[in-house]
């Protein structure tokens, strides 16, 4: 029988697990460690973790816009590859959209790299449409805006309004 995980808001000192878990379903992925800590530092109530048994098996890293007040914005989510497709990422989605639901947010945004497949197909399934604007680039068959965070750096902007 598979274990139930449970979501509970972040703590501080979760950031270290959170960088183990990165690098194990993101391997590729290069975050600086102290984005993980400052998230679950000064952003912590809009961070969630899912647990197993005390264990964190997964996490989303969130923030409330401070320049669009109706919008919250999401950076990053992982789930331990042994854990993955149990729906722990969308349980993770959804206590912070439940959050911002709450705190009067109408949109929630966030960018995915046009290589990830995996995360476009998880958005798109969660109900986020992407937002291309200004000039786009085709990259193997996914339009991205071209530039988005900087030259040769194209990313997918999504949107999910709440
Ligand atoms: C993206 C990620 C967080 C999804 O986590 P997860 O817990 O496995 O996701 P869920 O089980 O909640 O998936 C919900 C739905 O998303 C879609 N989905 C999730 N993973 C998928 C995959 N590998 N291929 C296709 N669709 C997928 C499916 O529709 C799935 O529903 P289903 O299992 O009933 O078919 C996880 O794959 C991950 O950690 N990836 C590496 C890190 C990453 O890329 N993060 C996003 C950066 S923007």
């Amino acid at each position: 029988m598979q274990k139930e995980f449970f979501i509970r808001t972040a703590d501080e000192h979760d950031f270290v697990r959170m960088i183990d878990i990165a690098h194990l379903a993101w391997p590729e992925f290069a975050e600086r460690n102290s984005i993980y800590h400052l998230f679950t530092k000064h952003f912590k109530d809009t961070c969630f973790v899912a647990e197993i048994e005390n264990v964190i098996i997964g996490f989303i890293l969130g923030f409330f816009s401070q320049v669009s007040m109706s919008e919250a914005y999401i950076h990053l989510v992982c789930v331990d590859p042994k854990y993955q497709r149990r729906n722990v990422a969308t349980n993770l989605y959804n206590s912070f959209l439940e959050k911002a639901q709450k705190a009067g947010k109408t949109k929630v945004s966030l960018i995915i790299n046009p290589d990830n497949a995996t995360s476009i197909a998880f958005h798109i399934k969660m109900g986020f449409k992407a937002n291309l604007y200004g000039q786009t680039k085709n990259i193997e068959g996914v339009e991205a805006v071209k530039d988005y965070n900087g030259e040769g750096i194209h990313m997918i902007p999504f949107y999910m309004e709440i």
